[in-house]
């Protein structure tokens, strides 16, 4: 892995995701992508491009000006909003990596990376410690766009030997670039009105158990499972798990440290989305195949994400 395209650079994990690759590769080996507005993250005048991943040409373009040999395609549109235009979703979600690894493969790309998530599971898959190997069965447009580009993925490994690798995100709790368009958002939100002292109205239920990840941890767990040696790997695509936690969790969680804090639940259609995943995962062939291992649990983020929020919203 020496000089890498991110697409997505400027949402949620891929703001971040191009801090830390730079820093490990050096500035000018990672070229940040978006159809977005650099944030604070990724400004323009570091190496950011404007790239709409439907843009096949532009993509292969960058790829050979920029000699890349690992693409990070974190471009995509999340479960709540891909339920508000499934069209929309499924153009940018399957056409968007259908781009990605034909240009791979037409480029000589060594990589693809491109995270999965727990929306790729329906209501068959058992609810708790979910395994990697289960019915794949969503129920919602980004949750099959997920399944089929697992899939998708496989399948160029095995056509072309291309090194595609894949894992399941859970909801991701971040302080720097918030969420947009997700089921599992809700998380985010409820520390940000926290920190600035404001009542929330959480939109999933206060007893409903979802699996989650402090952004640290899913930087590491992008970034080890993309730089693994390729014989340890025994599968393309990882179930990954820090913590299961309900709204209820956090707003506790949140109290300890904020007890002013105060939580209404209100929920709306993306209680049904919430109710059609897993609730924990079993990751435990990410854990032996290449060494995965969460750091954070629920009160060591609540202080880290208190304090960088509160830094951010003085
Ligand atoms: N965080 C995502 C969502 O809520 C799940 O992958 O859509």
């Amino acid at each position: 892995m020496k000089r890498v395209l991110i697409t997505g650079a400027c949402g949620q994990i891929g703001s971040e995701l191009v801090v830390h690759l730079r820093e490990a590769l050096g500035k000018e080996n990672v070229i940040a992508t978006d159809i977005k507005k650099p944030s604070q993250f990724v400004k323009e005048s570091d190496g950011f491009h404007y790239l709409d991943v439907l843009n096949r040409d532009e993509l292969a373009r960058l790829v050979v000006e920029f000699d890349v040999d690992t693409i990070f395609h974190m471009a995509a549109i999340l479960s709540a909003r891909g339920e508000q235009n499934p069209q929309l979703a499924y153009r940018v979600n399957m056409q968007g990596l259908m781009n990605v690894l034909e240009v791979a493969r037409e480029k000589g790309v060594a990589r693809v990376v491109c995270p999965s998530s727990i929306a790729a599971f329906g209501p068959d898959a058992p609810k708790e410690n979910t395994p990697d190997d289960t019915p794949l069965n969503p129920t919602t447009m980004y949750g099959v766009t997920k399944v089929a580009g697992e899939k998708l993925m496989q399948y160029y490994f095995l056509k072309y030997a291309l090194d595609t690798r894949s894992l399941r995100y859970p909801g991701i709790i971040s302080s720097e670039t918030a969420p947009g368009g997700g089921t599992t958002d809700y998380a985010v939100d409820m520390y940000v009105h926290a920190v600035k002292g404001e009542p929330y109205v959480c939109y999933i239920d206060r007893d409903t158990p979802l699996p989650f990840m402090y952004m640290p941890d899913a930087i590491r767990a992008i970034i080890e499972l993309a730089a693994a040696d390729s014989q340890r790997l025994k599968r393309r695509v990882y179930n990954v798990h820090a913590m299961r936690l309900t709204p209820g969790d956090i707003e506790m969680s949140i109290k300890k440290y904020l007890p002013e804090f105060q939580v209404e639940y209100r929920p709306d259609y993306r209680q049904e989305i919430a109710e059609s995943w897993p609730h924990s995962i079993d990751d435990h062939n990410a854990r032996t195949d290449w060494g995965w291992h969460p750091r954070y649990d629920l009160d060591a983020m609540t202080r880290d994400m208190i304090e960088r929020l509160k830094q951010k919203h003085q």
